[in-house]
Parts: structure tokens; sequence; C-alpha cells
């Protein structure tokens, strides 16, 4: 088969996987993808800095500080640096290029990603992004292709592993925030600045781009109504317990009268509901659509592995797009559903 070059933006947690799995698991991808994936380069902040994470197999010489001369010798970039800048101007860059994007960035997606959406669809190359929303679990592409054809009516869901990591310790640990929250930065689940997780802007982002998908509209992350775990306590876990409840943050998105709400606050959950049993950094989504009822997606919502699994199917899936000359679901057109702002939702 023919090649096709992979540049990978950041190398942390997900990237240095990524970057494992594109070497160790090269003669499969190919097979799959129908073209040798060729790892080129690994944009890093700092190329003399070790990386264990990437274990012996990836060549050192790969880093580089140099991302754009990097995004322009590739045909599928991967972006999982995060952040907004630069890894907006990059992505720009790459679509402007003629590259197709696979991105975890779910911050940017639900603060930019109309300009992003409508940038890839002008070149016509994918912009794909199942890891951006709870890591491995396949919830992207369901919501998006697989009930394109229903009505849905409302998404509930965990999807902050962090979280429902610190909360779980909470309850069966009695852990404080803090402890729980250093153990859940030492098993790779945590965001750079863990304030992502706990105050739930890394849930509302999620939030933002599964109401976006669901109800193919436009939501972006200041629309939806945001309230962290900062404030439950060890006693408001135990309370919860002594009632047959379990502490939960959900993330809420659903289709009103008046328009799109989406929502993350903390909530109690009885003990006997499926969410309930959703524990460590284990993330669940609920969908609920007029044709297919109730769906329940389940899963490893964060850490390095779990998220490169969903980068790397996005990146086969790009790879077959480009080799077809066919291109992923547009997510430039979108109907004009209202969506309320967060003080409504
Ligand atoms: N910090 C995120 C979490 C990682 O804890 O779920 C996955 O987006």
């Amino acid at each position: 088969p023919g090649t096709l070059r992979v540049a990978l933006l950041g190398c942390g947690v997900v990237g240095s996987q990524v970057a494992r799995a594109l070497v160790e698991h090269a003669d499969d991808l190919a097979a799959r993808a129908g073209a040798r994936l060729e790892l080129v380069g690994i944009a890093v902040r700092d190329a003399s800095r070790p990386r264990e994470g990437l274990g012996t197999v990836v060549p050192a010489d790969l880093l580089t500080e140099d991302a754009e001369r990097l995004v322009d010798a590739a045909d599928l970039v991967v972006e999982v640096m995060g952040g907004i800048e630069p890894a907006r101007g990059l992505i720009l860059r790459a679509v402007a290029g003629g590259a197709s994007v696979v991105t975890a960035n779910k911050a940017l997606l639900a603060a930019q990603g109309p300009e992003l959406f409508e940038a890839a669809d002008a070149a016509g190359v994918d912009l794909s992004f199942e890891a951006a929303v709870a890591g491995a679990i396949p919830i992207v592409r369901p919501v998006r292709e697989s009930l394109a054809g229903d009505h849905v009516r409302r998404v509930l869901g965990i999807v902050n592993g962090t979280t429902n990591y610190v909360l779980d310790q909470m309850a069966t640990h009695g852990l404080d925030l803090e402890e729980a929250v250093k153990e859940a930065q030492g098993l790779g689940y945590a965001e750079a600045d863990p304030t992502a997780d706990v105050e739930g802007f890394d849930a509302a982002a999620k939030a933002a781009i599964l109401a976006s998908l669901a109800f193919h509209t436009r939501v972006s992350i200041d629309q939806v109504a945001r309230e962290g775990i900062t404030g439950v306590t060890a006693d408001d876990v135990a309370a919860a317990a002594q009632t047959g409840h379990v502490v939960k943050l959900l993330a809420i998105a659903e289709q009103t009268a008046e328009g799109v709400s989406a929502r993350v606050h903390p909530a109690l959950v009885p003990a006997a509901h499926p969410l309930a049993a959703v524990r460590g950094a284990f993330n669940a989504v609920f969908v609920e659509a007029d044709g297919a009822g109730p769906l329940m997606f389940y899963g490893q919502g964060a850490g390095g592995r779990p998220t490169a699994s969903a980068v790397l199917g996005d990146l086969v899936s790009a790879a077959r797009d480009r080799l077809s000359g066919g291109k992923g679901p547009s997510e430039s057109a979108y109907a004009s559903l209202p969506v309320l702002p967060a003080d409504a939702a």
C-alpha cells in the first residue's frame, strides 16, 4: 500500500500512547487504513526533555519544536496538545494545507468549533474528534451518524473521569478532594490544570459538544450552566449514602419547548440507577431518542491508552476517507434550533 504521513502535536499522556501504537501496530493499522500511517514527527514544547511515555520503540529524533513545519509536511495531523493556542492555529494551518485532522481537544471545540469545522469543510478534509468526549467510549460517531435518522430528546452522562474518581474515593475511602485529585493526576486522568476537572469546565465542554451533535445546533461552552464538585463535602457524600444515593457530576443536554438546554452539576443519583454503578474514572452516557429509546454507552473516559484508542480509530477512518476521495460528516451545516443561555438552564 501507499503511505500517509502523520504529524503528532503533543506528547503527553495521550500523545505518547498514540505514538507508540503507530509504531508498534504499524502493520495492523496499515492493513485497516489501506496505507501505511508513517509517524513523521512529534511536536513538543521542549524536545530535549526525556519522554519515558514513548518507551523504546519510538525514535527520539522524531521530537521537534517546529510544529508548523511538521504540520506542513503531513497528510494527517493528530492534535493532542490541548488548550486553545497554539492548537487552534495549527489545526487551521493543517486544514488550509489540505491535511485531515484528528483532535481530542474538547476545550477548543467547545469554544471555537464552528470556525474549525467551516475551515475543514471548505478544504474538503475531515476534522474528527471521537476522543474529545468520554475517552475510549464511542459516543460522537453513534450520536452523529448512527442516530442521524432518529430524534434525540436528552443526553445524560458522567463525562469527567477525574471528578467521578474523586467522588468515588470520597464515598468509599473517605479521602478528601485534594488527595483524590492527586491520585487522579498520578493515574493520568486529570487535565494539566485539574481546576478544569473539579470546577466542571471539562464536563461543560463535553456537554456543549454532545448537545451540538445531538440537537444539530451550535452549543458553545458559554451556554452550558456549570457547577463543579468543589462545594461537595465528605458530609454531603455520607448523607447521600444514608438516604440511598450517590453523588455524581452529571452533564445534561436536552431539548425543551423553549430550546436546547445544557448544564453540568453535582446530582444525587439513586443507588439503584445504572449511573450510580459507574465507578472510578469510568464514564457513561445515556441517550434517549424517540425511535431508539434509551441507549447507554459505558467505558473508560480518561487515561492514555483508552483515549489513544479513540484517536487511532479516527485516524484510520480519516486515512480511509482520503484514500477513497471521500469526506466524513460535515459539522458546519446546522439547523437553527435555539440554544438557551446558561443562566436559563
Ligand atoms: N480530565 C479528563 C477526565 C480527561 O478526567 O475525564 C478526559 O477528557
